[in-house]
């Protein structure tokens, strides 16, 4: 298999050049599941930058588990509204009330993944930054970041399992499986600042000399996409 980079730089540049969002906790600080499982739900579909405001609107009206889960369908979807793709508002509030009756969010991804609203993205996001379980998150960021540092040349959407595979695979390395929450999160920013689908700013990358696409010069050429 192709080889990645050690995670320690990426770690190292995500100490340095971590994003202050709305929804994340302070740097070594304890992230609350309930908030790590909201922000990620939100983000599914809409950007960083939007939900941040909203998030915190979000929390200020329903700040627990519990006061979500107590609260009725119409204020629910009331304070949701402008955020879209209203099924999540709906899985939102059926996966609080589960939550509040077991009496907290399980603890990993397999089990997280039986919730309502929540696929193996999601799952994978609350079980690392919540839990610190070790598995990668990936989404289509993730994807372009992966493909690039192995230079898979396989096409999208046929190439996703090698691609996930090969994420996972960064947590066999000691440094990534010590800080799944912050590995993921790292990856994200690293996707949304850096490496990007355009112009890729590859002289500030903590990954410039392991990645092999840019050593072939073709980082902006992937992931290739199949034609539709
Ligand atoms: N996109 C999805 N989850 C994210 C997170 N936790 N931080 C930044 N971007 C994200």
């Amino acid at each position: 298999p192709p080889s990645l980079p050690p995670a320690a730089p990426l770690l190292a540049w995500y100490d340095r050049h971590r994003r202050a969002l709305p929804f994340r906790s302070p740097a070594g600080g304890r992230p609350e599941p309930y908030h790590v499982w909201l922000s990620e739900v939100m983000l599914q579909q809409t950007t960083v930058a939007a939900v941040g405001p909203r998030f915190d609107r979000f929390l200020a009206r329903f700040p627990t588990v519990q006061a979500l889960a107590a609260a009725g369908e119409g204020a629910v979807m009331e304070e949701w509204a402008g955020l879209g793709y209203y099924a999540r508002a709906r899985n939102l509030h059926a996966c609080a009330r589960l939550v509040a009756e077991r009496g907290g969010f399980p603890r990993d991804a397999a089990a997280l993944r039986d919730l309502p609203g929540i696929g193996a993205y999601t799952a994978a996001a609350v079980a690392a930054i919540a839990f610190g379980e070790a598995v990668v998150p990936v989404d289509g960021n993730v994807e372009r970041v992966v493909a690039r540092l192995a230079a898979e040349e396989g096409a999208l959407p046929a190439a996703k399992p090698r691609l996930a595979a090969l994420a996972t695979g960064f947590m066999a390395d000691p440094a990534a499986r010590a800080r799944p929450g912050d590995f993921a999160q790292a990856l994200f920013d690293l996707g949304a600042t850096i490496c990007t689908p355009r112009a890729p700013a590859c002289a500030l990358c903590p990954w410039r000399e392991g990645c092999a696409a840019r050593r072939a010069g073709i980082q902006e050429t992937l992931p290739r996409k199949a034609p539709k």
